[in-house]
């Protein structure tokens, strides 16, 4: 059982490690914060439409929060963002951005660094640097550079070009044919906001479907982009249009969703309901995952709200099946993949993860972070280049263990102390913030 004096809520002030009792079980309502894929998207595509945008639900995190510094750094007027309160974009159309006299601080948002590189690389005439903290420092860049430089784009940094900081000069491209080398919606979607401004038609074509929130947002936004039927991977764009201002209604992100989700499948007497879920289909492959574990999860009350399905969702204990997930399905829950290491924790058997490489290049090599902080619980567990293998049930035990910087990372290992003997130190919750700000807030409400 939680008390308020052990599991200190998050408000400005999150000590650098955090007591996690184990124990307790969940109950009650939560809605999780916005859709930080569609917050990203919702305040770029308003930055470049002509008009106002209205974002109603955005993730008030910090990531987000880098996005709208980057655009506020070239002459884009975003309202204050506040929890609970809609933003407001003034956009400067498709090619006003002003060259910012200071570099560009990403902070720990991959996307908002692919995003941008491929919104700049078209600015003919003025000069960017990006950059970010040392995690973002570490991440390859070359994915996106290397696509845009067939546009004809000018990208340079460390590493020939992979590394930030990253210098662009704006030039005028022109349209290609690209293959992409991974599914990744971040290279997708730096290529499609590219390819608005180019000489010419653009398609992408990826190996497997990445989040399409870029294709539907964009269209809704005015642009001329045609997705290819039936399975989505080719995707089209004319230049030309302008952009439209927009009403954007942020959806909860499921990426947030899916740790109340475990949390709940895997604790003995819980029952969560987590309300006002993004259940776009490139992005619910955690609930096919957890269907085919046998774990107790409903979706209610499914509507469509602003292009994006949204449901409510019921997650209640029960017992678990162990799974194995690879191919296709990665790029669709690319995301919830440290909290299913959890889950198969409490699995009867062995659970396998394949083809997830891409973890090694997120926030953090979050393979390697997760079987050593889960390992250091007591899970059995084994990496291999590509994923995990992890042995259940394993009744895990209390340990000091460390977020290593890596929100996903800290959230997945305060739900793994829920089924922990005694009681687990985490160092570094506070990474929470960059998705969750509310976390451990949430945490301490739920927990009965
Ligand atoms: C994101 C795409 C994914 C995901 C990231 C957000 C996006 O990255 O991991 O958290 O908003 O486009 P990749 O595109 O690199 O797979």
């Amino acid at each position: 059982m939680s008390s308020p004096a052990t599991l200190t809520p998050q408000s400005g002030s999150l000590p650098s490690e955090q007591l996690l009792p184990g124990g307790g079980r969940l109950s009650g309502s939560v809605r999780v914060p916005g859709d930080k894929s569609i917050s990203h998207r919702a305040l770029l595509f308003g930055a470049i439409a002509e008009g106002e945008t209205r974002i109603e639900g955005l993730l008030p995190a910090e990531d987000p929060l880098s996005t709208a510094a980057c655009l506020r750094a070239m002459g884009v007027e975003v309202s204050e963002i506040v929890a609970g309160q809609p933003v407001w974009v003034r956009g400067v159309g498709l090619d006003g951005f002003r060259e910012p006299e200071n570099v560009l601080d990403c902070g720990n948002s991959g996307t908002t660094m692919r995003l941008m590189l491929g919104l700049l690389a078209g600015r003919a005439g003025r000069h960017f640097v990006l950059s970010g903290d040392a995690s973002l420092r570490r991440r390859p860049m070359r994915r996106v550079g290397g696509p845009l430089g067939e546009m004809g784009a000018s990208i340079h940094g460390r590493q020939g070009g992979n590394l930030a900081p990253l210098a662009i000069e704006g030039q005028s491209l022109r349209g290609a044919t690209i293959r992409t080398p991974v599914a990744s919606a971040q290279v997708k979607s730096a290529l499609l906001l590219a390819a608005l401004t180019a000489g010419g038609p653009t398609t992408v074509i990826e190996p497997h479907l990445s989040r399409d929130h870029s294709e539907r947002m964009l269209r809704a936004f005015g642009a001329d982009l045609r997705v290819e039927a039936p399975e989505g991977t080719t995707v089209t764009v004319h230049p030309g249009p302008s952009l439209r201002g927009q009403e954007v209604v942020v959806p909860g992100d499921i990426s947030s969703a899916a740790f109340w989700l475990v949390a709940a499948a895997i604790t003995p007497g819980s029952d969560l309901t987590i309300e006002n879920v993004g259940l776009n289909p490139s992005r619910t492959g955690i609930l096919e995952v957890l269907e085919a574990m046998g774990a107790r999860v409903e979706i209610l009350n499914r509507r469509d709200v602003a292009g994006e399905p949204v449901g409510d969702l019921r997650a209640q204990h029960g017992a678990l099946r162990p799974f194995t997930i690879g191919g296709e399905l990665i790029p669709r829950l690319v995301d919830e993949i440290p909290i299913l290491a959890v889950a198969a924790c409490c699995a009867e058997g062995v659970s396998r993860i394949s083809d997830a490489a891409e973890l090694r290049v997120k926030e953090t090599d979050r393979l390697a972070v997760m079987a050593r902080q889960l390992g250091a619980m007591g899970a059995r567990l084994q990496e291999h280049p590509d994923g995990l293998t992890i042995e259940g049930i394993t009744p895990l035990k209390a340990a000091t263990v460390d977020s290593e910087t890596d929100h996903r990372v800290a959230m997945s290992l305060a739900v793994a102390s829920l089924v922990a003997t005694g009681d687990t130190v985490l160092h570094d919750p506070g990474a929470a913030a960059v998705s969750y700000p509310g976390f451990w807030d949430d945490l301490s409400r739920l927990r009965v």
